[in-house]
């Protein structure tokens, strides 16, 4: 006998239309079109049919196999998309709600200070190069002018780390480092802060890791004028435009003539105060004319090119600038004394 189609049809839609999640759905998968399922039996039945009513028999029961499997297959795309409705829901975020501040850090007094310096000379065409702080002795001194029994070396106590190895000393290092790289592409205008070391003992003006920015300009027809048009300007956008420098004759192996430069005392403008000692001037940089040596060592002709260099401490100018009368407050990092850094950034 031909089952009822139809009634069978209804039958099932009715338990798919129920079916509330996806395991429920592979259950009823199972039962209506597995092998073991309610289609395969009714399949089985096939054999008791009349020959002439099988054909009928055959496409109903793939008709009903079909559709159910759209039904069930539509009923699953129906439970999944309810499911992630409801996981949204619960997801949604309340964009009124106030949020929690997070505590942000700010600017570190030094970096401050390295920035203010290096726009500065970004504003002149000038780039910023680094190196590294484990530096050779070749470039630390022997290519600074500074030969292995030059007095000069006990000017600054040096940490090595093997004999031809050591915590660099002076910037003067990524000067001598840039002079070697760029002999063929002058002219060189270029600022380099970093890291130095050496071995002293600390206590509130000294420190033996500190920080300086070294700048250099080599090219054709460079002069002294040049260099004291530089400094004044540097000078001037750091402590106020009434500054004035002074340069005062000194010694530098690397330069040739060789000046440390004062500026005019920004707290008293000049008058005399104990931040000035009472004469009116801070002495902030060394500086000079590239020693001949230097650059001949590089690989550029002395007779043609000319450059200044100067080096300038940022520990020093953080002090002046800020007020700052304990270096050791730098390398603390108390946030009490950092916060109050906000103000500038
Ligand atoms: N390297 C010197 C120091 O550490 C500072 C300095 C002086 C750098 C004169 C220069 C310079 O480039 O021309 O004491």
């Amino acid at each position: 006998m031909m089952p009822d189609w139809e009634k069978l049809k209804k039958e099932y839609e009715e338990r798919i239309g129920q079916a509330a999640d996806l395991p429920q759905i592979e259950k009823l998968r199972i039962d209506i079109l597995g092998k073991k399922g309610s289609i395969a039996g009714l399949m089985q039945q096939m054999k008791d049919i009349l020959p002439d009513q099988r054909k009928d028999f055959g496409m109903a029961a793939n008709m009903l196999k079909n559709e159910m499997q759209e039904s069930l297959s539509k009923r699953m795309s129906e439970i999944k998309e309810k499911v992630q409705k409801e996981e949204i829901a619960r997801q949604r975020i309340d964009i009124t709600m106030p949020a929690r501040r997070a505590p942000y850090g700010t600017m570190h007094p030094l970096t401050i200070v390295q920035y203010e310096i290096e726009d500065i000379f970004y504003g002149m065409g000038y780039s910023v190069v680094e190196g590294p702080e484990v530096e050779l002795d070749e470039f630390n001194f022997e290519r600074a002018n500074i030969p292995h029994d030059h007095p000069a070396r006990d000017m600054q106590d040096t940490f090595y780390v093997d004999v031809n190895r050591l915590l660099r000393t002076q910037t003067t290092a990524i000067q001598t480092r840039c002079l070697k790289d760029m002999h063929d592409k002058l002219p060189i205008k270029v600022v380099c802060p970093g890291r130095v070391y050496r071995r002293d003992d600390d206590d509130a003006i000294h420190s033996h890791e500190f920080t300086q920015i070294e700048g250099l300009v080599v090219g054709e027809g460079i002069t002294l004028a040049d260099l004291k048009g530089t400094l004044e300007l540097m000078a001037r956008s750091m402590f106020g435009p009434d500054r004035q420098i002074r340069l005062r004759q000194s010694y530098f192996p690397f330069t040739e003539p060789s000046q440390e430069v004062d500026v005019s005392c920004h707290i008293c403008g000049g008058k005399g105060c104990p931040v000035c000692k009472g004469t009116g001037w801070i002495e902030i940089l060394g500086s000079g004319m590239v020693h001949p040596n230097v650059l001949a060592m590089a690989g550029i002709d002395p007779s043609r090119y000319t450059g200044f260099a100067f080096g300038v401490g940022v520990e020093r100018v953080a002090l002046l600038k800020y007020g700052i009368d304990d270096i050791r407050d730098l390398y603390t990092n108390d946030l009490r004394f950092l916060q109050e850094f906000k103000r500038f950034e």
